[in-house]
């Protein structure tokens, strides 16, 4: 039952003239809701990165840091023609390269969720392995599981978000674990705090579970019914807690503030707990969010001491109709990226990332925006699909045969897109 939101009932809906008939509307937004409530979504976002903010970000942050900062940076510069304040890593293309093997599968890498874990759930296409990102601009280095290391030495790098931001951590996680020994690292695994330790770097590398990085009622323990769901906009101290003494920080939220519906609201003047809360549209609730988590940053972080990242929305694939996919259903069967430049289907709200752009932009602390979203708009061939658990139960071959009900086309495959978001937030560290 892990049905993913059909695309007008989740993404573009015109509110309040849907005909779709009701019963429709309503198993969508279950499905929408089962699937969210899986826990285990793994989203990620996009890649691309705010030339502008890394840069300051990032010399600041270096001349804070200790020598291995420095080292690194000219191993880097040497090494690869890649500089975030040139490349606009977001502008290139997909290329298919028989012979690149990911650094991990699903059967090595034993820190996946079986969500995630396509190839072992049955996939039988193996292509959507072998595609390398090329930025036109400049070279994206590949993901060194040494150099990722060195660099998070003696620290702790945290993901916080929703499950698209878990698999981001899951594929972090595996990228670097198969060159430490067994008995040189461990993983703690928590309800909304995992974290994976590597010893003999004193690092670690953690997830922290905040689906609207602000409070809700339905953080931890989660309300089925979108309807049901409250959040509190100016609130993000409960989890912000959880965040301080970090050195690196990775954010992303969006796909939660997706349902379709208007986001029950609430802030500090409102006294009457959750009866006073007033119903905004998702972008206007998501603008308020975002500028409560950018105070809490701009007046809690420590640039000199700390780095920032926002990985911005991971597309959905729910309209296969989007890419011209004639008689598709939803991202089921597709085994290519889309090849049409600049494609960008209506599983990202421009909206949302104009308000990323905005809050980011006005903050007194730099933040990396690590713009994943064009970069995945063209991976349609990458989401878990029908190879994926729903309740923790492997979809069965019912199940299967019926993508329309049970494709999810939100999260991805790993190894696999996420890989590349870490490709770039590496390339930035
Ligand atoms: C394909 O990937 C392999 C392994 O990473 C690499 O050595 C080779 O240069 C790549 N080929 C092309 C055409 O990029
Ligand atoms: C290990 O890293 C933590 C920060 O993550 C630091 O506080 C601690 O001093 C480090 N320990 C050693 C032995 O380097
Ligand atoms: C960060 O470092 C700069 C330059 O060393 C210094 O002027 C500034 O006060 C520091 N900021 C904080 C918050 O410590
Ligand atoms: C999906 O792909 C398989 C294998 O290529 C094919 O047999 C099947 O007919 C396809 N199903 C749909 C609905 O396109
Ligand atoms: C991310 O990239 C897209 C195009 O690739 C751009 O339209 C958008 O403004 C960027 N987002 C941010 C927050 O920089």
């Amino acid at each position: 039952m892990s049905l993913a939101p059909s695309p007008s009932s989740t993404m573009k809906a015109p509110r309040g003239k849907i005909p779709l008939p009701i019963i429709t509307t309503l198993i969508c937004v279950i499905a929408f809701i089962a699937l969210l409530y899986t826990e285990r979504l793994n989203f990620l976002s996009s890649n691309s990165i705010l030339k502008v903010k890394s840069c300051s970000r990032r010399d600041a942050f270096k001349k804070s840091n200790d020598r291995i900062e420095d080292n690194d940076e000219s191993l880097i510069d040497d090494r690869f023609d890649f500089d975030p304040e040139e490349c606009n890593v977001a502008n290139g293309k997909w290329v298919f390269n028989s012979s690149l093997e990911p650094l991990y599968t699903d059967r090595s890498c034993t820190y996946l969720d079986r969500q995630v874990s396509c190839v072992k759930n049955g996939r039988p296409d193996t292509n959507y392995r072998h595609w390398e990102w090329q930025p036109e601009d400049c070279t994206l280095p590949s993901f060194s599981p040494e150099l990722a290391l060195k660099k998070l030495r003696g620290k702790r790098l945290l993901f916080v978000g929703d499950s698209l931001q878990r698999g981001q951590w899951q594929s972090f996680v595996c990228l670097v674990e198969s060159i430490i020994p067994e008995d040189q690292k461990s993983m703690k695994s928590g309800r909304s705090h995992s974290v994976f330790k590597a010893k003999e770097y004193n690092a670690t590398i953690e997830f922290y579970w905040a689906p609207f990085l602000v409070e809700s009622n339905t953080d931890l323990k989660i309300i089925a019914d979108p309807k049901k769901r409250i959040l509190k906009v100016d609130s993000v101290a409960k989890h912000a807690k959880n965040w301080m003494g970090v050195d690196i920080l990775v954010f992303n939220t969006y796909v939660w503030w997706m349902s379709g519906l208007k986001i029950k609201s609430l802030w500090g003047s409102f006294a009457n707990g959750e009866e006073g809360y007033e119903e905004l549209e998702a972008s206007v609730a998501y603008r308020i969010g975002l500028k409560t988590w950018a105070n809490w940053v701009d007046s809690t972080v420590n640039p000199n001491k700390t780095r920032v990242f926002f990985t911005t929305m991971s597309p959905t694939h729910q309209r296969s109709a989007d890419w011209n996919h004639k008689g598709g259903i939803k991202c089921f069967n597709d085994t290519k990226p889309v090849t049409k430049k600049g494609h960008w289907g209506t599983g990202s709200d421009k909206q949302i990332m104009k308000v990323v752009a905005d809050v980011v932009e006005r903050m007194k602390v730099p933040v990396s925006v690590i713009n994943v979203t064009q970069i995945s708009e063209y991976r349609v061939d990458a989401h878990t699909s029908v190879y994926t658990e729903t309740g923790g139960k492997l979809l069965t071959d019912e199940q299967k045969a019926d993508p329309l009900h049970h494709a999810d086309c939100i999260h991805w495959c790993l190894p696999g897109v996420p890989d590349t978001w870490n490709q770039i937030l590496l390339a930035n560290l």
